[in-house]
């Protein structure tokens, strides 16, 4: 690979989009996430447009939240920190431990007790986070450190972070890049909601820069136990089997309720059982092993066709932000598959089984 092209992540990319310190980035080469054609999902889906899959599992460690790490903590480098805090629902825990630990400082990570995939968690603590399991959901633990970033020397690297915006923005620049145009609808989860929000800011940033001539609409998809922004209030016991996104309060929410309205688009809000469907459907017509909360972006789409709102036309083009990787949640999901088929430890028996499996149509 020449110097040209080889890839060093999203702010030696796109450093000039991004309102940030110019020092050299912590960074572990995030982004550059392929957008995947996904005609066989499609199909079953009944849609007749062009669908794509943006694959941010890819990132390094797992989940979109490394776009946005990438770009926080290198500013609050620039700024002098030594520690960083955030709550989380796992993902931004794991990844704001990495890019600590890529930075030399120390990472302080609160996440909801009990509730949290053994993926992140495990991933958090091997880079050396101190893990702080609090007894409450994600929206106790995001208060709590809100008031201890008021009394302490911490960077906060919550999306309420701006920085953790520019730096997440850089997908919505990928995805034009790939395109050559904005796409028509971008499908995405919804938790904390600062992830649409700084799609939006990309799209926007793209479209006054003349890379791209018209904007996406934005359909944001919440859990219908977690639906805030779809309700119009806040839920005080968040609930799905989409931990990612059992949020109750969104931080962004106003942000993100003003972008999908300024979009044209729209919320919506699916089931666990819609979702494990969809999360089914990813992996076994695509190749694609992603997350619970990843699917709720196909399973809306889904929907959004259902009900008409997005329009069921071969010249339409959607993508759907496939957010974290598979890997990091298996256990859950998984008790919805039948379980592996038992083999005794002979010819007979395996062949008395591959002749079953070769007959079924
Ligand atoms: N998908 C995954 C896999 C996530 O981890 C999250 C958020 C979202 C979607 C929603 O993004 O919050 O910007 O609206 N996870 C956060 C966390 C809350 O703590 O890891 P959002």
């Amino acid at each position: 690979m020449t110097e040209a092209a080889m890839w060093r992540g999203i702010i030696h990319t796109y450093r000039p989009f991004l309102r940030i310190a110019p020092i050299d980035p912590i960074t572990l080469y995030e982004g550059n996430t392929p957008l995947l054609p996904a005609p066989q999902l499609a199909r079953a889906l009944g849609f007749a447009g062009c669908l794509y899959l943006k694959y941010e599992g890819l990132n390094p460690t797992g989940s979109f939240k490394d776009r946005g790490m990438t770009t926080a903590i290198t500013q609050a480098a620039a700024d002098g920190a030594r520690a960083v805090i955030c709550a989380s629902t796992g993902n931004t825990a794991a990844s704001a431990a990495a890019y600590a630990a890529r930075a030399g400082m120390r990472a302080i990570v609160l996440v909801p007790a009990g509730r949290i995939a053994l993926g992140k968690l495990s991933a958090a603590m091997a880079y050396g986070a101190a893990v702080l399991a609090v007894e409450g959901n994600f929206d106790t633990a995001l208060d709590l450190v809100r008031r201890a970033v008021d009394d302490y020397p911490l960077a906060l690297v919550n999306s309420l972070n701006p920085y953790r915006l520019e730096g997440q923005q850089t997908a919505a620049f990928e995805i034009c890049d790939a395109l050559g145009e904005a796409p028509d609808w971008l499908c995405i989860p919804v938790g904390n909601a600062g992830n649409i929000t700084a799609y939006w800011k990309g799209f926007r940033a793209y479209h006054r820069a003349g890379r791209i001539a018209t904007l996406p609409r934005l359909l944001g998809v919440q859990a219908e136990g977690a639906a805030p922004l779809v309700h119009g209030r806040p839920v005080d016991r968040p609930e799905t089997v989409a931990t990612a996104i059992r949020i109750g309060r969104p931080a962004r929410g106003p942000e993100a309720l003003q972008a999908v309205r300024e979009s044209g688009g729209r919320f919506l809000a699916v089931s666990d059982a819609e979702i494990l469907e969809a999360w089914r459907m990813i992996a076994a017509l695509e190749g694609l092993f992603v997350e619970p909360a990843s699917a709720a972006s196909i399973a809306g789409l889904r929907r959004a066709l259902a009900e008409g709102i997005v329009p069921n036309r071969p010249e339409v083009r959607a993508v759907a932000v496939l957010t974290g990787h598979g890997l990091k949640d298996p256990e859950v999901a998984m008790q919805t598959l039948p379980p592996p088929i038992a083999v005794a430890p002979d010819w007979d028996a395996l062949r008395r089984i591959l002749e079953g499996l070769l007959d079924a149509p």
